[in-house]
């Protein structure tokens, strides 16, 4: 009915639920954050999930893999069904955040702010059973493993069977370098492929005094590496986002060596798949050029990943508008495609739904740092706000009695 919906929609009954528990949601945060776990070895946090949701009660619960968490909460209404879906790993970095829940596991950190996701779909959850009465149709809330690292774990899940009758899925993304509060949400693009490439250059080892005896895969290979630049510089057209990075160069063992071999990884990210029928043929072309013209030989390895998040525009602009009302026209700000990758893409690969962005930047702290990164950060007042855009769309999308 129209009269409840306004008064959901213009947040004041929200707003009152959630502020009811948002020092729960920031526990959940914190004990997350200071026991990670890395990508598919999410054991004891998806158990604490599943422990947290028998709690909460009033759900229907599975574990479609060993490390992830499915929720169900059937609404006493007919409706559709929307999936929520939160990412739970962590990644191989040793935490330097400074913070006092930081993480308990050496080597091993929330960086990406994946926990805070953990955190705010479980808010969703409780709200979401709170307020079962005044819901359509059901919400599924996906507890995902392993987001960062291949084939991901949205794959796995799809396979399992999650998105059966599943109509839409919405997710959203904490971002460490947007403000607190601010929203992207838009159509189209929001992530790239990401794609791996795993090379090996051999030639032939001797003494660093003899090179003339020896073929150098040191000096080879940093051409190979100055020659892929030429791809994104010169081969691709401008106007599409490319990106080709080299990100791990391991050779050698003294300073009287010129090893026998190097070993070369990288990614490349772009956001219109069919490139990937143009890039991996014409990295291959310049690693065997270059190898070739110096008599050295190689093994390369391409893997395809994720493909790129695309916003089903329908979805994202009812998300949108939900939004809008939820936090005033001054908070959403139009979606830009980022580079980077992400395996939501997998869910919408099944049916359409919409990925966006929340700020968690406090505006207090004079620096922020990048995803990935050893000082990442990831403000709490932001985890609050996820939980009450996640209800708002759902609201939105499924209809409120
Ligand atoms: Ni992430």
């Amino acid at each position: 009915m129209k009269g409840a919906y306004r008064t959901m929609a213009d947040g004041l009954e929200l707003d009152e639920y959630i502020a009811q528990m948002k020092d729960q949601v920031i526990a959940w945060r914190h004990h997350l954050h200071a026991n990670p776990e890395l990508s598919f070895e999410e054991e004891k946090t998806s158990q604490y999930v599943f422990e947290q949701l028998q709690a909460i009660g009033g759900l229907e619960l599975s574990r479609p893999t060993r490390t992830s968490v499915v929720a169900r909460l059937v609404g006493p209404h007919p409706g559709k069904v929307l999936a929520i879906r939160a990412d739970m790993d962590a990644l191989p970095i040793t935490e330097e955040s400074g913070v006092e829940f930081a993480s308990q596991s050496p080597g091993v950190m929330h960086a990406c702010g994946h926990d805070g996701h953990t955190a705010m779909l479980l808010g969703t959850v409780k709200l979401l059973v709170a307020l079962r009465d005044r819901l359509h149709g059901e919400v599924r809330f996906f507890f995902q493993h392993a987001e960062e690292l291949l084939p991901g774990g949205a794959q796995e899940m799809v396979k399992a069977g999650v998105m059966t009758d599943v109509d839409n899925i919405i997710g959203i993304h904490l971002r460490s370098m947007l403000p607190t509060g601010k929203l992207r949400v838009g159509a189209g693009a929001m992530s790239a492929a990401s794609d791996k490439f795993y090379l090996t250059i051999h030639g032939k080892g001797g003494h660093a005094a003899y090179p003339h005896q020896t073929i150098d895969s040191i000096a080879i290979a940093t051409q190979v590496v100055t020659n892929l630049q030429m791809i994104v510089s010169r081969n691709v057209d401008p106007l599409k986002s490319v990106v080709l990075s080299v990100t791990r160069f391991v050779a050698g063992t003294a300073t009287n060596i010129i090893p026998g071999s190097v070993e070369i990884w990288g990614t490349v990210r772009l956001l219109d798949p069919t490139l990937r029928e143009v890039v991996p043929p014409l990295l291959e072309r310049v690693i065997k050029g270059v190898t070739a013209a110096h008599g050295a030989t190689y093994d390369l390895r391409y893997e395809f990943g994720y493909l790129p998040v695309v916003n089903d525009a329908d979805i994202a602009a009812t998300v949108q508008s939900a939004l809008v009302d939820a936090f005033g026209e001054d908070a959403i700000e139009p979606a830009q495609p980022s580079l980077g990758g992400e395996d939501f893409s997998a869910f919408l690969a099944e049916k359409p739904g919409t990925f966006f962005y929340l700020g968690g930047a406090n505006p207090a702290e004079a620096e922020h740092f990048p995803h990935h990164h050893p000082k990442f950060r990831i403000d709490d007042e932001a985890l609050p706000l996820g939980v009450k855009a996640f209800a708002a769309a759902t609201f939105r999308l499924l209809g409120s009695a």
